[in-house]
């Protein structure tokens, strides 16, 4: 039985936290900007990103799209461009679309507490409660899988953190340890805590600044907390692309909202008669074009990997790509006089070779999977 925990036998430990911040936080642009403009894409970027990854995309998103007004009145194909390679599309298309709703419902002005900035597109309450606290001093704990591991190993706790009440459950907990002032700084100071301490596997419980308090470390249990008992349940899915080519190009498409790889360019999984007689292959890779998703799109991003294809003038470039769009291999190969087809698959079949055999024993297809460059139409790449 789990006894009542009061709020000021443990405020002691977020202290120890917020002064361990003060010595080693990261230095981060969006840290030393404040704004809430800069902090909102610097949380929808970090959301499934590592900030290690994700900084180089913070740093070019926002020096294209400097405000609000300049990422709403921007061509969502040029938006997905900057997003290429990040994964999870649809955060840059909620982004573009929250942009719009900023303009349109607050006057172009970012709103200023928890409740409005949580009715914007593609905002849930982890990003919420972020902006609040960090940009509006609001208190907030924003609870998210650092926050997870971190309280969860605390107070050795073992609430399942694949339950729907996880979240409220957490967020009680958060707000025991909480100081009473600093609140986006303690926010930040638990991300940094999550990331290069107490991380999920082999944490350096030796150098946590909360190590005297964490009762999973004094009972050496740190590897059995956080509790998650729910796993992703995988789905078959049929991937057919036709490989379709006029001369030297190559029909593609833009892929819709419906499934996996939204809005990124694939090649075609239909095609019209009057396109039949230019099929050159139907391609399915290892699998037999059977691949496997996850339920309600709640995608594990491991379940399967694509083979992308991008091809300009001088060059091709070849990339293994998992479910969320994001890039884990990549090659460029410099075109030559050769007949394109047959050194477009020498080259493929040697990338193919080349990879970390276990993407290709879950590879489902070959597609174009680059955004925002070309038409929006089925059409010829040129
Ligand atoms: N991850 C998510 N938000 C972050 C932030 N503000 N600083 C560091 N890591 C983060």
């Amino acid at each position: 039985m789990k006894t009542i925990k009061q709020n000021s036998d443990f405020l002691h430990i977020g202290q120890k936290i917020l002064r361990w911040y003060a010595q080693n936080a990261r230095i981060l642009p969006w840290r030393t900007a404040q704004n809430p403009y800069n902090v909102w894409v610097s949380e929808i970027i970090l959301q499934q990103t590592r900030v290690e990854q994700g900084l180089e995309y913070y740093i070019n998103f926002t020096n294209r799209f400097k405000d609000i007004e300049s990422l709403a009145k921007a061509d969502i194909d040029e938006v997905l461009l900057y997003w290429k390679g990040l994964g999870y599309y649809s955060r840059a298309i909620n982004l573009h679309k929250a942009a719009q709703q900023i303009m349109q419902d607050y006057q172009s002005v970012f709103p200023n507490n928890y409740h409005e900035i949580l009715k914007l597109k593609g905002i849930g309450k982890y990003t919420a409660a972020a902006i609040s606290s960090i940009c509006f001093s609001e208190k907030r704990p924003a609870v998210d899988g650092n926050f997870y591991r971190v309280l969860s190993r605390i107070f050795a706790d073992d609430f399942d953190i694949s339950k729907t009440k996880a979240h409220d459950y957490f967020s009680e907990l958060a707000l025991l340890i909480m100081p009473d002032r600093d609140f986006g700084d303690f926010n930040q100071a638990i991300m940094d805590l999550g990331a290069n301490i107490c991380k999920p596997k082999n944490p350096s419980c030796d150098i946590c600044p909360v190590h005297a308090d964490c009762l999973a470390f004094q009972f050496g249990k740190t590897a059995d907390f956080p509790v998650k008992t729910k796993k992703i349940k995988p789905e078959n899915m049929n991937l057919i692309y036709y490989f379709v080519r006029y001369e030297n190009s190559f029909l593609i498409k833009q892929r819709d909202d419906s499934s996996i790889w939204k809005k990124l360019y694939d090649f075609p999984d239909k095609i019209n008669e009057f396109l039949e007689k230019d099929i050159i292959k139907e391609w399915t890779l290892s699998t037999g074009g059977v691949g496997r998703r996850a339920v309600k799109y709640k995608y594990n991003p491991d379940f399967c990997y694509s083979i992308g294809v991008s091809i300009d003038e001088e060059k091709i470039r070849f990339i293994v790509i998992n479910t969320i769009g994001k890039i884990l291999e990549s090659k460029i190969v410099e075109t030559c006089n050769e007949d394109f087809i047959t050194f477009f698959e020498k080259n493929l079949k040697d990338f193919i070779l080349e990879i970390d055999p276990k993407y290709l024993s879950k590879t489902i297809g070959v597609g174009i999977s680059i955004p925002g460059i070309y038409n929006k139409e089925n059409h010829f790449l040129e």
